[in-house]
């Protein structure tokens, strides 16, 4: 079994945009900037929007973070984000989700300019990335590809199999799997909650990816031996011997699975650190426009 180490890849992609960043101002290129909204008080998004903004400082980007009430009306928020939209200086930004039940997610994620919308959430960026265009690939699909990248896994006539349909992670996942380049050619499966004989289908799964939520749902018996376990859960438990109070766990049963797998990512240090990888070379791309 070999860790796909999230904390080293991700540490070598930082520092590999960083230098590249620096070559980019010292030929007169824009330092990028990335800026962020956050609405409420939720304490994941408050440490998952601190490190985007940390990682940004770290590698030589300006970051502007706007924060907002939970009590912000929808018409606010859009006054917000066209301000991003037309603001010259920032090259991309991001809503962090989820937002209060009262602003619609959809509403909000269609007014950023697909020019600026470096998250890969807008139906334009999608539609692209659907069609193999140039397009933003959203952060947790760009992380797990660069991890297969740079684990030089082979994915050529897979069988991948993807637990989950969400916007953000198991449907572009689904689809970037099948794409005629590498990492792709993979015949992929993709599962749901109404998926019936889940775990026959896991077991014949190569590349196994879960995104579902339920802590350490996948246990051996859904994997077949040699397979690729790529877990993506990020959930908060309980922990009362933690200083923070809560543990972060996976969707796969690491110390089960593991015996296993060929390859197989940790929770934490896995998915979770390479995403803001992705959001960090979108920001670049945006910087240098290289897709828009
Ligand atoms: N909430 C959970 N993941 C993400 C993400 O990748 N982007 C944004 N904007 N919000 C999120």
């Amino acid at each position: 079994m070999q860790l796909l180490d999230g904390k080293a890849i991700s540490s070598q992609i930082k520092f590999e945009i960083k230098n590249e960043v620096e070559a980019w101002i010292a030929n007169g290129g824009k330092k990028p900037h990335l800026a962020a909204i956050l609405v409420g008080a939720d304490g994941a998004s408050e440490t998952y929007v601190a490190s985007k903004i940390r990682s940004c400082e770290e590698i030589g980007f300006t970051s502007t973070l706007l924060r907002f009430g939970p009590e912000i009306s929808e018409k606010e928020l859009l006054e917000a984000v066209e301000g991003l939209n037309n603001d010259a200086d920032v090259d991309g930004f991001i809503v962090q989700l989820p937002l209060p039940k009262h602003i619609s997610e959809n509403t909000i994620m269609e007014a950023v300019s697909p020019a600026k919308d470096v998250d890969g959430f807008h139906p334009v960026n999608v539609g692209k990335m659907c069609k193999g265009l140039p397009a933003y690939i959203s952060a947790t699909p760009f992380g797990i590809l660069e991890m297969l990248i740079r684990a030089k896994i082979e994915t050529s006539g897979k069988h991948c199999v993807v637990i989950g349909r969400s916007q953000i992670v198991g449907l572009p996942m689904s689809i970037l799997m099948q794409r005629n380049e590498y990492p792709g050619n993979c015949t992929v499966t993709i599962t749901h909650s109404k998926t019936q004989n889940l775990k026959e289908i896991c077991q014949t799964a190569d590349i196994l990816i879960v995104a579902l939520g339920r802590p350490e749902f996948v246990t051996a018996d859904y994997v077949k031996e040699g397979a690729v376990v790529i877990d993506v859960g990020i959930t908060r438990v309980v922990d009362e011997t933690k200083k923070s109070g809560f543990a972060i766990k996976g969707d796969v049963n690491f110390n089960d699975v593991a015996p296993k797998a060929s390859y197989i990512t940790p929770v934490p240090g896995g998915v979770g650190l390479m995403t803001i990888c992705g959001l960090l070379t979108n920001t670049f791309k945006a910087a240098k426009k290289e897709i828009y």
